[in-house]
């Protein structure tokens, strides 16, 4: 298995009291899959492909990526991993406002240290421009991303959750503020990543987006079932 979720738990505290926001969920997903989860707002959805991603760490539970448990590893180990194994597209905008758009999304690539240093500006820019150009927005690699809409700045931070060629792409509510075509265009796009070997998990509120997976999670209340 390519991720691997068990009794996964996560309690925040509210007004001083334990408050589970997600509880003892388990998730499997295989190299090609394309699970996709849905469920109200506050269902714990967000919290969820957090600690999947390795952002967030559990208060029970294990994320094993290719066999490896992330929790156990050091901080520095799980930032590697989440670099060079991971691409993360985080609900709502995150992108940083001093870097160009291309910079923005070179700037994993950087810090994954796939690249060697002499080839590094010139493959990156390569790169950055040939997924700026699948996202349909190649003629705003100079742009600064206050200059941007927000479904523009939404797919710059597709681009670059896409630098590293991830093994997985967990992407929450990515589309949210697209227009029905691009909704089209980048699902075909996680379909193509998925297709080529990758696994995709996404979480998202739009049904047209729904016909694109192929294997559908709710989570409820903190709870998580598998639909099919
Ligand atoms: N850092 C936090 N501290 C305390 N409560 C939180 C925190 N983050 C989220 N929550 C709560 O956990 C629940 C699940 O949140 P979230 O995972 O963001 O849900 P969703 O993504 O499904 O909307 C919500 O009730 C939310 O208020
Ligand atoms: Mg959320």
């Amino acid at each position: 298995m390519l991720l691997e979720i068990e009794g996964l738990t996560k309690e925040y505290k509210r007004n001083r009291l334990p408050f589970p926001a997600v509880k003892d969920a388990a998730l499997s997903i295989g190299a090609g899959d394309f699970v996709y989860l849905t469920g109200r707002s506050g269902s714990g959805k967000t919290t969820l492909l957090s600690m999947a991603a390795g952002l967030l760490k559990p208060t029970a539970g294990t994320v094993s990526l290719e066999g490896k448990n992330i929790f156990t590893l050091n901080d520095g180990e799980i930032s590697f991993l989440r670099n060079t194994k991971i691409g993360y597209i985080p609900q709502g905008l995150s992108l940083l406002p001093n870097l160009t758009v291309e910079d923005n999304v070179r700037l994993p690539l950087y810090l994954s240290g796939k690249l060697s240093g002499k080839d590094l500006p010139r493959e990156g820019t390569k790169k950055a421009r040939s997924l700026l150009e699948q996202v349909g927005i190649a003629h705003l690699a100079q742009a600064y991303p206050p200059q941007l809409s927000g479904g523009e700045q939404r797919r710059v931070s597709i681009a670059r959750a896409l630098i590293n060629d991830p093994v997985l792409l967990i992407a929450d509510e990515p589309t949210g503020d697209l227009d029905q075509e691009t909704t089209a265009e980048i699902m075909r796009l996680f379909s193509d990543i998925a297709g080529k070997g990758a696994a995709v998990l996404l979480v998202t509120h739009e049904p047209e987006t729904v016909p694109y997976g192929n294997r559908h999670y709710l989570m409820k209340a903190g709870t998580l079932t598998q639909k099919n």
